[in-house]
Parts: C-alpha cells; sequence; structure tokens
C-alpha cells in the first residue's frame, strides 16, 4: 500500500518531492533541429496557476483526475480551471502587477487534439525557452523536462499521447539558485514562464536530428563539410544537395551519424554580402532545410579575420528585454534591434548574457551583422558543483546545436566577469575546450577580469580562448578614463582583444556640463574619450558599446535608474535615442 494511502499528509514533510524529476531532463544530445520541417504551434491560451511552495510536485497535482469539483471525495487545492487563461508564449512577471516579481513554480495546462499520421511517426513537443527549468506531463504521465532559462529542448510525446483529447501540462520554475547558471545574483529581470514558442514536431520513425555544414577552416574556402546525427544508431545514406553550388552528394550513415568532406567555392558571405546558399538533407522520408552563409573567421596574432580579412568588430550588446514583452522577443523586436544596429553604424551585435531567440541569428543571417553568443556563466557561480558545470556545458552545447549553421555567429562566449580561483579556471578551460570541440569553425571568447596588482591584461583563462573580452568603465565606475590608456600601456595580451562592454548611464533628459553622472552629455563625452584610446590601440579589435536599449534591473534604484539599467544608447521604449546614440555613430564611421 502506498505512503499517501497510509498516511494522506505523508506529502506534507516529504521533502525529496523533487528526486528523480532530473534524471528525465533532456539535454543537447536529444536536441531536434527544426530543419524547416512544418510545426503546430501551440501558442495561444493555456491555464496556469502559481506554485509558489511546490504544493504541484508534492501532491502530485499532475496525477489528479478530471473530477469536477461538486464530485470531489476529499477537498483538493488544486483545479486546473480555477487557473487564469494566459497567452503562451510570455512572462508571468508582465501579465498582473501582483506576478511582477513572482518567483516560484507554475503550472501551465492545456489540450492537446492528437491525431497520429503516417505509421510510425513520432511527435516532439519543441520547447524554444523557459525560465529556468521545466517539466512535462502528459495525460498525468511525466515525459522529461529541461533546465536552462535561454536554451531549447525537445520532448518526445510519442508514447504518452493517446488518439484524440490529451491533457498537456507544464511546469516551470524560475527560482534563482546558488547551483544554477547563472547563479542567483545577476544584473537583469529574473523573467519567468514559457517565454518562447512551444510547437508539436511530426517525425517519421527515423529522422534527422541535427545537421551542420559549413566552410573548412584554412581549406583557402574551396571545402564544405558537414555531418549529419540521425535518431537512431542506423546504417545507410543521406543525400545533400545546395543546388546553386551544384552539389549533389550521397553521405555514407554509420550508426546514426555521417560526415562528408566536399569540394565547393562558394561565394563568401560576409556583412558587405550576406550570400546565404539553400541547403537540403535527404534521409528517408525526412527533408531537413537551411539557408547557410558560408564563410570563415579566425583570428592571426593579434586580428580577427573575416574571410581572410582583418575587420574591427564596431557594436554594441543587447539584452532580451521588452517593457511590455519582458524577454520574450517577436519578430518585430528583433529586426527593431537589427535596425538600431545599422543606425548606429554597427557590424558587431553581442548577445548579453544568454542565448538569444533563435530568429536573432536566422536575420543577421540575413542582414550581415556578426554576433557574439553566450552562455549566462556570469559573475559568481558554484564553480566546484559538477552539476552546475553539467548544466553551463549543456546550455553551451544546446546553444551550439541550435545555431551550428548560422554564419553571423563568430564567437561563442563561455562567460562574464568571473573572478579568477582554480576551481572558476578548470569550469571555463573546460568550457571553452567543449565549444571547440564541438565546433572548431568558430572563436571562443569570454569577458575577463583584469590583473588589478599589475593593473594589465591578464587572465590565465585567455590561453583557452581565442578572443579576449574586456568590460571596462573607466570614467563610469572607475571616474579616471586615464585609466584605460594605464591598462594598455600595461598590457601585451598577444590575441585580439574586444572591448566587450564600456558604458554609462544616461536618464534621458538629464544634461549637464562636464563629468554629470546620468547625464546624457557625459555618456555621450564617455564613448569619445574611449574611442580616443580604443581607436589607436592595435590589439584592440573590437568594442560593443554597453549597450543599445536601458534593461529592467532590480539592482538600480536611484531616482535616475527606478528599476532600469540606464546605459541604453536609446531609452526602453526602444524608440527615444540619447545624445550618445549619433555621437557613437559617427566614431564608428570614422572608425570604419
Ligand atoms: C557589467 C556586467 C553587465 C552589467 C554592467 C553594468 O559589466 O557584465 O551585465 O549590466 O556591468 O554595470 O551596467
Amino acid at each position: 500500500m502506498g505512503k499517501a494511502a497510509i498516511d494522506p499528509f505523508a506529502h506534507l514533510h516529504d521533502e525529496g518531492y523533487a528526486d528523480g524529476f532530473a534524471a528525465g531532463y533532456v539535454t543537447a544530445a536529444t536536441l531536434v533541429q527544426g530543419g524547416g520541417r512544418p510545426v503546430e504551434s501551440l501558442a495561444g491560451p493555456w491555464r496556469m496557476t502559481l506554485d509558489l511552495f511546490d504544493e504541484g510536485l508534492r501532491q502530485k497535482w499532475y496525477a489528479e483526475d478530471d473530477t469536477p469539483p461538486s464530485q470531489w471525495p476529499t477537498p483538493r487545492d488544486y483545479e486546473i480551471e480555477a487557473g487564469e487563461l494566459v497567452q503562451v508564449p510570455s512572462c508571468w512577471n508582465l501579465l498582473k502587477p501582483e506576478w511582477t516579481y513572482f518567483e516560484g513554480a507554475a503550472w501551465y495546462t492545456r489540450d492537446l487534439d492528437w491525431r497520429s499520421g503516417a505509421s510510425g511517426e513520432r511527435a516532439f513537443l519543441q520547447i524554444a525557452g523557459a525560465n529556468y527549468s521545466l517539466l512535462v506531463f502528459v495525460n498525468g504521465r511525466f515525459v522529461g523536462g529541461h533546465r536552462g532559462g535561454s536554451t531549447p529542448c525537445s520532448l518526445e510525446l510519442t508514447q504518452a499521447l493517446e488518439p484524440g483529447s490529451n491533457r498537456l501540462q507544464i511546469m516551470v520554475e524560475n527560482r534563482r539558485r546558488a547551483d544554477r547558471v547563472p547563479m542567483h545574483h545577476f544584473d537583469w529581470f529574473n523573467y519567468g514562464g514559457l517565454y518562447r514558442e512551444v510547437e508539436l514536431l511530426r517525425l517519421p520513425a527515423t529522422f534527422i536530428r541535427q545537421a551542420a555544414i559549413a566552410l573548412v577552416p584554412g581549406s583557402g574556402f574551396r571545402a564544405i563539410a558537414m555531418t549529419v546525427k540521425l535518431s537512431d544508431p542506423v546504417d545507410g545514406s543521406a543525400v545533400i544537395t545546395i543546388p546553386e553550388l551544384g552539389v549533389e552528394a550521397s553521405v555514407a550513415i554509420t550508426a546514426g551519424e555521417g560526415r562528408l568532406t566536399l569540394e565547393a567555392a562558394p561565394q563568401l558571405w560576409s556583412p558587405a554580402s550576406p550570400k546565404l546558399y539553400e541547403v537540403e538533407i535527404r534521409h528517408g522520408a525526412d527533408l531537413w532545410r537551411d539557408r547557410v552563409g558560408f564563410r570563415e573567421i579566425r583570428t592571426e596574432g593579434t586580428t580577427i579575420l573575416l574571410n581572410g580579412e582583418p575587420i574591427f568588430l564596431a557594436g554594441a550588446c543587447v539584452h532580451e528585454d521588452d517593457v511590455t514583452l519582458g524577454k520574450t522577443s517577436n519578430e518585430a523586436d528583433i529586426r527593431r534591434r537589427i535596425r538600431h544596429a545599422r543606425e548606429l553604424g554597427a557590424n558587431f551585435l553581442r548577445l548579453a548574457h544568454y542565448p538569444h531567440h533563435e530568429l536573432v541569428a536566422l536575420i543577421a543571417d540575413e542582414e550581415g551583422l556578426l554576433l557574439w553568443a553566450e552562455i549566462p556563466v556570469y559573475w559568481a557561480i558554484d564553480f566546484g558543483n559538477a552539476e552546475t558545470y553539467a548544466d553551463a556545458e549543456n546550455q553551451l552545447l544546446e546553444l551550439v546545436a541550435r545555431d551550428i549553421n548560422r554564419a553571423s555567429i563568430v564567437m561563442w562566449g563561455v562567460g562574464n566577469e568571473n573572478a579568477d580561483t582554480d576551481e572558476r579556471y578548470r569550469f571555463m578551460a573546460g568550457l571553452a575546450t567543449r565549444a571547440r570541440l564541438a565546433d572548431p569553425t568558430r572563436l571562443v571568447a569570454a569577458a575577463c577580469l583584469i590583473n588589478r596588482e599589475r593593473f594589465a591584461i591578464e587572465d590565465r583563462l585567455a590561453d583557452h580562448l581565442d578572443v579576449i573580452g574586456i568590460n571596462e568603465y573607466f570614467g563610469w565606475y572607475e571616474p579616471d578614463v586615464a585609466n584605460l590608456e594605464r591598462l594598455v600601456a600595461n598590457s601585451d595580451p598577444g590575441k585580439p582583444v574586444v572591448i566587450s562592454e564600456t558604458g554609462a548611464d544616461a536618464l534621458f533628459g538629464h544634461r549637464g556640463a562636464g563629468r554629470v553622472l546620468f547625464s546624457e552629455d557625459w555618456q555621450a563625452e564617455f564613448y569619445r574619450l574611449q574611442m580616443a584610446v580604443i581607436a589607436r590601440t592595435p590589439w584592440i579589435r573590437g568594442m560593443a558599446a554597453w549597450l543599445l536599449y536601458d534593461f529592467r534591473s532590480e539592482r538600480r534604484q536611484t531616482g535616475f535608474q527606478r528599476g532600469f539599467n540606464r546605459k541604453g544608447l536609446i531609452a526602453e521604449d526602444k524608440t527615444t535615442k540619447k545624445a550618445a546614440f549619433a555621437v557613437l555613430a559617427e566614431l564608428y564611421r570614422n572608425q570604419g
């Protein structure tokens, strides 16, 4: 007889209620790329019930039947229909004032009408992003979960779905915890919920799970390598076609994996000429498609070379943050970000501090913008915790698996401003190594700290990086801009440095001559002073202003800030440009 049957109050004393679910987390290895295949959107109204104390897991809300309240034999604490109707995707923080700062779990429920298609068809739930972790239940049965607040996951529903109506429940939880990535302290807003698309993907019994195709680095732009991974360890072959390159080739597949290198001389992708090629890979009944740009990014000494030509990355950082959408991005919001980057004269965006929506790199591919994509190994992390490393590495590998074919992404950032300890060094060197193993075609970077004793750019992590990121705020947090010159004079990094952040707060409309903090005038002067040093330092090969838009941060509570970090070149309305925007645009034009 079960514990509950003996003691109906057992759940009150059971703190092991969440044990076992983590074993059902899916990872990058099981991620299914969309591959241009049709999906059924599950966007729209879902019932949502907040669950601050994890009652849903303690009392197994997911296992309760649909008996109407009038016929309950015993009282309950959960009733699906009593939940609020909310739109998915969305951040719960912005749906009701009383939910603004909610940090806990929430139960999303909707009906899923299932009619199986061709025999052997498989069904996958594709969740593009939920912060921070999620558990999925179909008809009361746990089918899997995921952790990582900004990366996608694929959960197979095939065995759990019944013909006709099914109850689909997703528990999302956004608590900040010391063992998570990021940890519980960061300078952005902790949104929660199913904030990106939730879709159903139907696939044949054996399908293409992931595929990668790129120029072979160092091949003189004349060789393309591709890998294809199937859903199952079967032998056979796939056919890749790139019609515009006259490529049609068979790829031998052994135990579910195939590799092929073929000669080709594609028109190279670049910001000036963002050429994309239609690529198709067929295996059995499955067709995978993508539009891929072929380019080479590498470093040589202290320069960064794109297709063999030195480049300077002139740009800005940007958060996923919106006054009405929160962390949810839609296409209009993303296209506005890229338009503003263009108006700034930028060729580069740093997607801070976590994987952004998949559409950002897809549009950047079309528009010809270079991107630094990163995982939120941010400030303090529980660097000695193996589970925390596994979480960070999985977020990195999910980002790489999702965006591996995006020409616009030129570097993977493995961390930001992390104090140097032996545990941090091992953790981040491990991530850098893993990034290169997963993707030898891109650079690896991190925003490093400077050596304060020597006041120089020195970080042993740099031995594992291709590009050293430096966040510097000389003229803001450290008043004396001369310290930037001192840092440059003391440093000889031996590899390219990108100023991965530099900026000053400004409240729009607050003006003043000289170093008036939070004034538009000082923010503008700040960039003139930065560029005067950066432009004449040969080993600085990029600069990302911090940042494009003001964004929510609860750490910021002065009268100038009122819950926003105001280093944006544009206010949080994403319309009002501050004086610094035009000044920096001019500086970039002159730098070009
Ligand atoms: C740091 C940090 C950012 C933060 C910024 C600031 O460099 O990386 O995430 O928002 O400083 O203080 O504005």
